[in-house]
């Protein structure tokens, strides 16, 4: 098959602030040569205590700026937008869109013997129902079982990852879920990745953690493929980063999450 004369244009990449760069940093490692843009809604973030209209809102108004540079496809890094309007932007998007919640319930579903999986996420997330919805999709015999963490998303953004107030939070909510005995848990969140540590002192060395970044990585270098649209140039990528509020604020904390600096970051206003 010839290869597609686009391949130059970027990945889209959303999310409602700084998580989604959890999973640049995957589709970095796993897509060197590949343009990305990313947009993260610094102003109106948290998405994870919105409703489902608010959120289909948001998320098509980003959708429709990401279009504009001409992006080959979407990634939707935001569990909570992905919980509440996937389907919607999958049916309206010309390019395709890929969702972080599948990735990481297919291998949620592999992972466990217990049949017991545990999901941790944001309200809004886990008041979808989606990732049960899924998983049983998937394996319809698992059983499972959903902790709203609200506040670990402010822990993150403040730094806090291995912090004593973090660890006793995490307790706090994630307790419940040990005496059940789930043997796997599913961080549904963009912002738990930085507390794997803390989470996985709390749940024991036997309960295994499921981060989906490194998985979308994977499902979005397979549909690149199955395109023909690999972007195979020698030119460096480009990275750029739009953000709906105070560029600075994000160039400051982007580093904990990317483990690098960012450069070129823009200011978008909708
Ligand atoms: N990005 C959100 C998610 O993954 C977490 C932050 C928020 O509530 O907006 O659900």
């Amino acid at each position: 098959m010839p290869r597609h004369p686009d391949t130059n244009r970027p990945i889209g990449i959303f999310d409602s602030g700084l998580g989604g760069l959890t999973v640049v940093k995957e589709l970095v490692a796993a897509l060197p040569k590949e343009n990305l843009v990313y947009f993260g809604d610094t102003a109106r973030v948290p998405y994870g205590t919105k409703s489902r209209e608010t959120i289909i809102r948001y998320s098509r108004e980003i959708v429709e700026v990401l279009l504009k540079y001409k992006v080959k496809m979407i990634v939707v890094a935001c569990n909570t937008a992905s919980s509440l309007a996937l389907d919607v932007l999958k049916r309206e998007c010309p390019v395709p869109v890929v969702g972080v919640i599948d990735p990481g319930v297919r291998k949620a579903a592999l992972s466990t013997k217990s049949k017991k999986v545990g999901i941790i996420a944001t309200q809004s997330t886990v008041k979808s129902g989606k990732y049960t919805q899924r998983l049983n999709d998937f394996q319809p015999h698992i059983h499972v079982v959903s902790q709203p963490c609200p506040l670990f998303v402010p822990l993150v953004e403040e730094g806090w990852f291995e912090h004593d107030i973090t660890r006793r939070i995490a307790q706090e909510y994630l307790n419940g879920l040990k005496k059940m005995g789930v043997d796997t848990l599913i961080l549904g969140c963009t912002h738990y990745p930085l507390l794997k540590k803390t989470i996985g002192r709390v749940m024991g060395k036997k309960v295994a953690l499921i981060d989906s970044a490194r998985e979308v990585a994977m499902e979005v270098k397979d549909i690149l493929q199955k395109m023909n649209m690999l972007r195979i140039v020698s030119g460096k990528a480009y990275y750029l980063y739009l953000v709906s509020d105070e560029p600075n604020i994000f160039k400051y904390r982007a580093v904990s999450f990317l483990g690098k600096s960012v450069k070129n970051v823009k200011k978008h206003s909708f």
